[in-house]
């Protein structure tokens, strides 16, 4: 089983970017997290970060027939991207999307997501732990429906 993990836009400045908000850990730290469980899994991760949405959509195309399924941090994109969107309900891969914060108890503009429609769920509030969890949620959601 294979799953790309996408990071959105400014997460490749966690550590330093408001830790208040989105904690400490470095973008690396939660690689290295992720790559552990996804050992541990026993599934195979890609992982890829950008601040443009042209290069996420291009990612998310590129994704289909390779992995099966995408882990994805919009990051801000999350509240403006019809094209990311677009993109993920374009290749029919199962999708979960995960927040550090809980940007349902943000401010009013963090509330609204355009992904999660597209995706098999949605994961928000759990620091690092949103995309340990997404990925474990992920993986069985495959386990389950891959035949
Ligand atoms: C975020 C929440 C978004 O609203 C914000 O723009 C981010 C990070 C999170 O992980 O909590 O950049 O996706």
């Amino acid at each position: 089983m294979k799953i790309l993990v996408l990071h959105g836009p400014n997460l490749n400045l966690l550590g330093k970017r408001e830790p208040d908000k989105y904690g400490l850990k470095t973008l690396d730290g939660i690689n290295q997290e992720l790559e552990g469980l996804a050992k541990n899994l026993g599934v195979e991760i890609e992982i890829f970060q950008s601040n443009s949405e042209g290069s996420l959509v291009d990612k998310i195309q590129e994704a289909a027939g390779k992995f099966d399924g995408i882990l994805i941090n919009p990051a801000a994109y999350t509240h403006t991207s019809i094209a990311i969107r677009d993109a993920i309900s374009g290749i029919n891969l199962p999708c979960v999307e995960v927040h550090l914060s809980n940007i349902h108890s943000r401010e009013e503009f963090r509330h609204h997501s355009y992904i999660a429609h597209v995706c098999v769920g949605q994961i928000s509030g759990f620091g690092e732990d949103s995309y340990k969890l997404g990925l474990t949620a992920l993986v069985n959601y495959l386990a389950d429906n891959l035949s």
